[in-house]
């Protein structure tokens, strides 16, 4: 079977979603999990944008060998020699450039002629072929481009040396039928392109970024762009999951495959939504909670007779295995082997802390599953540094109720000073949200507040996640989960704030 090429751009195009910004040690979490989904390619992030992103390619290049490690690059000397610095240490590097080609962008964006975009396209192929002998190049917004000048600057950029042509959906305006199309007219009429990889990024504004990447593989593309969960830009990008399922579960309609290793399609789910603070809908196909769900009595009855009837996969096919598989007489050595088989990696001092609050929590919970373990594990592995808890929470008391005004009072500490702090609220999260601002030595706003109750139930765990915005507009996320919801509140909040003070610093 022809294979088809899984290139994961969650670290790069899924990191641009709004809010889902990741730490340095966050990426390599998620490096080393992609590379166990076996993915061919990781797309590890935009080297020139920050010296953050560029340390995080640079160790990601380092570390992971299985596997092409990419730096993207604008089609410009800078950013494609930032781009190699990044990556030149990588087993398998390659540079990754793009140019936008459709008149649209050109004349608003750009401000360039065609012919000023096709020349800068080749002279970026050219610098980055004397790098790397692995290069890819993205005409952007390809789906709103002259056919013609399309076909032309893929044709001049595989002359200068691209060994891969990415058409990328970058509106998500494309229909899969004309998208197919236009594939089957790159691999028929653009000379040259026999010797290229052609590969397809979709983006998902009006819900087509999968159908159009398996009407573009239907048509002959040899390399999928997707990220974990299809988190990215605006409605986010092709999701990994739903493809890689997709060509598996209809390998006889597609007639190709890849070589992700379907068992980790799960826990490489739990852990990037639990690491971006992206939840997955409850419906998502592939890794939805519900998504192997059946509550019709038919369907029930259907499925205990014979899981065919209303399966048409296997959850245990992609490591969807939920069951109690750590408990309180679970020890740092099988809690270590488990969350290994999740994907974290953690020191001696985090696995004491992860195994003592699944301890606590089966004393609480029947059941322990693998939704509670990632969201410790994310919990423990997301604690700021010492220095870096500038306010720490002695003790706190709310008062609510319908007809008392909500009210929050809070011993901190704060730099080392005892504080008190009352803030009164519309609901007690606002209580405490103005009873912290009125003490932070910095200007901050909550400016988005999620709940969610990890495995259901009254005694679930309450997983709260919040966004905090400092004075100058940067966003900073924060996760915390306790058996208590205000309890978890609470300590979402002050660590959203210690990070806004770090960043501030
Ligand atoms: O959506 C897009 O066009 C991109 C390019 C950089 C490939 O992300
Ligand atoms: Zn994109």
């Amino acid at each position: 079977m022809r294979k088809i090429r899984v290139f994961d751009t969650t670290l790069r195009d899924g990191e641009q979603s709004p809010g889902a910004t990741l730490t340095h040690r966050e990426k390599i979490m998620i490096a080393r999990q992609l590379e166990k989904l076996g993915v061919d390619v990781i797309e590890a992030g935009f080297p020139i944008a920050s010296d953050d992103d560029f340390k995080a390619v640079k160790e990601i290049a380092e570390t992971v060998k299985g596997l092409s490690v990419c730096g993207l690059a604008r089609a410009m000397p800078k950013d494609i020699d930032r781009a190699w610095e990044a990556i030149q240490n990588a087993k398998k590097p390659r540079i990754h450039t793009f140019m936008s080609t459709s008149d649209v962008h050109l004349k608003h964006q750009f401000k360039k002629t065609r012919d000023e975009a096709l020349e800068m396209s080749v002279e970026a192929v050219k610098l980055a072929c004397s790098y790397c002998k692995d290069v890819e190049f993205s005409p952007m917004d390809a789906t709103r481009t002259d056919p013609k000048f399309l076909f032309q600057v893929l044709e001049k950029v595989i002359e200068a040396g691209a060994g891969t042509v990415n058409i990328p959906d970058t509106v998500g305006y494309a229909q899969p039928v004309e998208f197919g199309k236009l594939i089957k007219n790159i691999c028929d009429n653009v000379p040259g392109i026999e010797n290229a990889v052609v590969s397809v990024h979709c983006h998902n504004d009006l819900g087509l970024a999968v159908a159009n990447s398996l009407e573009a593989v239907r048509n002959g593309a040899g390399q999928v762009e997707c990220t974990v969960n299809g988190i990215g830009e605006r409605a986010g990008n092709a999701s990994l999951e739903e493809i890689a399922m997709n060509l598996h579960t209809r390998s006889e309609f597609f007639g190709v495959c890849t070589s992700i290793n379907l068992k980790e399609i799960y826990p490489s789910s739990l852990m990037v939504s639990n690491l971006t603070g992206m939840a997955v809908q409850r419906n998502k196909a592939i890794v939805g909670k519900n998504a192997f769900a059946h509550e019709a009595g038919i369907h029930q009855h259907g499925v205990l007779a014979n899981s065919q009837t209303y399966e048409i996969m296997d959850p245990e096919m992609i490591g969807n295995k939920s069951q109690f598989v750590l408990g309180k007489h679970s020890g740092k050595h099988a809690t270590k082997k488990v969350l290994k088989d999740m994907g974290f990696d953690l020191s001696d001092d985090e696995l004491k802390q992860v195994t003592n609050r699944i301890k606590q929590l089966a004393d609480k919970q029947k059941t322990v599953l693998d939704e509670d373990i990632v969201a410790i594990a994310g919990d423990v592995t997301q604690q700021l540094k010492k220095e870096e808890k500038r306010i720490v929470l002695e003790e706190f008391r709310i008062e609510t109720g319908n007809k008392v005004k909500p009210t929050a009072i809070l011993k901190l500490i704060i730099d080392g000073k005892k504080v008190e702090a009352k803030g009164t609220g519309v609901g007690p999260v606002d209580a405490i949200t103005n009873a912290l601002q009125s003490v932070s030595p910095t200007k901050v706003s909550l400016h988005e507040y999620h709940l969610n109750a990890i495995t259901g139930g009254t005694d679930a765990l309450a997983d709260v996640e919040v966004k905090i915005v400092n004075g100058s507009g940067k966003v900073h996320n924060a996760e915390a989960i306790n058996e208590d919801v205000l309890t978890a509140s609470t300590n979402a909040i002050i660590k959203g704030i210690n990070k806004a003070l770090a960043n501030k610093k």
